[in-house]
């Protein structure tokens, strides 16, 4: 699948070392969808890594020339013709996947005995390890000791995952696959972003409100645009708590994933995170109504023998105006961003809901407009603040109007 350009990683300068595991293969793949999302990535293979994926490959999927020797000169745009300099002085990250016992016991030991370990030893840039071998290796005392000297150091490890091993055996050696990997170089990469040191608590999805144990009312929210949020803030350096109905979405890596189903677990959750968070976006559809007797077993249609049925319903907590008391006593969260989902008189609608729930900003989209609102992969927002200012971006992905929400949210919380 096609990876969408990441403004993060936009020009980043990004090194993926790659060492002689059966997992090189999926080295390949890692390299064509950082180069998809905008990244320049040189690539060194050790001699090992040779026996499994040939330097070609590399190099069709990123356009640039692989190292492969420690006495290669550098290509004419790094910053010295000396390779392990060059690379090492313009990088903005070193990742190095999959990384094997003797790579990573190498870099413990400080070794220069190839061009990888010597622009390990010159790279200043933040160093990112993604072990892959089999498990027991992964579990000898040698193994861990020489990852916790690399931490110690202040290399960021990608745990491997658990699963069937190129050995046979079941066991935890396997390399991520590459959104996993993606998602952890996100987030060295936005550490220092403009949110970095911050909490952004966002909430996506659809409520769900039982009815029996079998059906339940909810409504067609995806969690596509509250997912966004969440990764565009991991993006910004934040610290992120997803709270989410949704289950089809893959969390984003680095975000703290809280489940919830109805409207009341997600207030609990809201009221739970939001004590400390300086920035709350309820991007979710909560239901306003629940029924109000939830049937013990599965309602039969012989229960109602008439055509028609009445469903009695309660009112749900509104969360937004639970979180404005909260707010008005403990001054959390230092921002609030609502959205309102609109069919008419989208902006009077939304202007309401931004005095009535005190809001910072409010997010109107009209869920009747083609490519936005539920479930598209792009919306079509207009942005209100409390000064009546409008900003009313063009039609773009959620990940892009995501960028753009975060950017005003920052902009309030530093104002
Ligand atoms: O999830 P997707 O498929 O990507 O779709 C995105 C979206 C259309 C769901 C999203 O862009 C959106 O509009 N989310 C808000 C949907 C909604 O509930 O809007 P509303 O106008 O009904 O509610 C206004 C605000 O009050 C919202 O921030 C909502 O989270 C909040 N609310 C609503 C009801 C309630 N009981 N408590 C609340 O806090």
């Amino acid at each position: 699948m096609l990876q969408e350009r990441i403004t993060l990683l936009e020009d980043a300068r990004i090194i993926l070392g790659v060492t002689g595991s059966i997992a090189a293969y999926k080295a390949v793949d890692l390299a064509s969808k950082l180069t998809q999302a905008g990244a320049q990535v040189d690539v060194i293979m050790t001699a090992a890594a040779q026996r499994f994926v040939t330097p070609l490959s590399f190099e069709a999927v990123t356009g640039r020339p692989v190292f492969t020797d420690m006495w290669q000169t550098a290509s004419p745009d790094l910053p010295t013709h000396i390779a392990h300099i060059g690379l090492g002085e313009g990088a903005d990250l070193l990742v190095i996947a999959p990384a094997t016992a003797q790579t990573v016991a190498r870099l413990a030991a400080g070794l220069a005995d190839d061009l990888l370990a010597v622009t390990a030893l010159a790279a200043r840039c933040p160093l990112l390890v993604a072990p892959a071998m089999d498990g027991g290796m992964y579990a000898h005392p040698a193994t861990r000791a020489n990852l916790d000297t690399l931490r110690n150091r202040g290399a960021i490890v990608i745990e491997p995952e658990a699963g069937h091993l190129a050995s046979g055996h079941m066991g935890t050696g396997r390399l991520p696959e590459t959104p996993t990997l993606l998602g952890h170089i996100r987030r060295a990469m936005g550490r220092h972003g403009i949110l970095a040191g911050r909490r952004v608590v966002v909430t996506a999805g659809g409520t769900r409100e039982p009815l029996d144990p079998v059906r339940y009312l909810s409504n067609h929210s995806s969690g596509k645009q509250g997912y966004a949020l969440a990764q565009a803030a991991l993006d910004a350096g934040a610290e992120t708590v997803l709270i989410s109905t949704v289950s089809a979405l893959p969390a984003p890596i680095g975000a703290v994933f809280v489940p919830v189903n109805t409207a009341e677990e997600m207030l609990e959750a809201v009221q739970a995170h939001c004590a400390s968070a300086d920035i709350l976006i309820m991007a979710a559809a909560v239901a306003d109504f629940r029924p109000a007797r939830v049937a013990p077993h599965k309602i039969k249609k012989a229960a109602s023998p008439k055509r028609e049925s009445t469903l009695e319903l309660l009112r749900n907590p509104d969360i937004l105006m639970a979180v404005k008391e909260g707010r008005e006593r403990t001054g959390w969260p230092r921002v609030v961003v609502g959205f309102a989902a609109e069919t008419e008189s989208l902006l009077e609608n939304a202007r309401a809901k931004l005095e009535e729930k005190g809001l910072d900003l409010i997010i109107a989209n009209d869920i009747t407009s083609p490519q936005a609102g539920f479930g598209a992969d792009t919306n079509r927002v207009v942005i209100l603040d409390r000064e009546s200012e409008q900003q009313r971006p063009p039609l773009a992905s959620k990940a892009r109007v995501s960028e753009i929400i975060l950017e005003r949210a920052a902009a309030a919380l530093r104002g």
